[in-house]
């Protein structure tokens, strides 16, 4: 069980020390990935009409994402969060690695727009409770004041 409390209080804690974003999104993806047996965990950042590859643990990923393709690229479309229990079953899944089997992606918001998203990737089937995404929902609403400098 993931302690997102203390997460959230660690990030918090960080975001007021210093303004940092791209530090703070490092340290995010870290704490995430040493609290879980995840494969992959990282941040992708919107530029234009891309989210371009930002902070994240875990093996090479691929580096830009154009809006509405992928689960990340859907998200961002969309504005929600999206749980994929298996990413085969996901028209347009994007695989930068071959082990990933479940995945999910919450949009990081300000002011009404996506301006990042979070993007976790699993090598289980169904990886992601309904405690995950309410959590990582929570890490996302501590990082978006301190992201304005992105
Ligand atoms: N699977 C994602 C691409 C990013 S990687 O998982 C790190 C997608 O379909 O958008």
């Amino acid at each position: 069980m993931i302690d997102y409390k203390l997460i959230c209080a660690q990030l918090k804690a960080l975001a007021e020390a210093d303004d940092n974003p791209i530090g703070l999104l490092a340290n995010a993806a870290a704490l995430l990935k040493e609290a879980s047996g995840w494969h992959w965990v990282g941040f992708y950042i919107v530029k234009g009409d891309f989210l371009r590859l930002g902070p994240f643990q875990g093996p090479l990923a691929c580096m830009r994402i154009p809006y509405g393709k992928g689960v990340c690229g859907t998200a961002w479309q969309q504005g929600h969060t999206l749980v994929v229990p298996d990413v085969e079953q996901f028209p347009g899944h994007i695989a930068c690695s071959a082990l990933s089997r479940s995945e999910i992606v919450v949009p990081i918001m300000s002011e009404g727009r996506v301006i990042a998203v979070l993007d976790v990737d699993s090598a289980e089937l169904n990886a992601f409770t309904q405690s995950d995404r309410t959590g990582l929902e929570s890490v996302c609403s501590v990082l978006e004041p301190a992201l304005s400098a992105l």
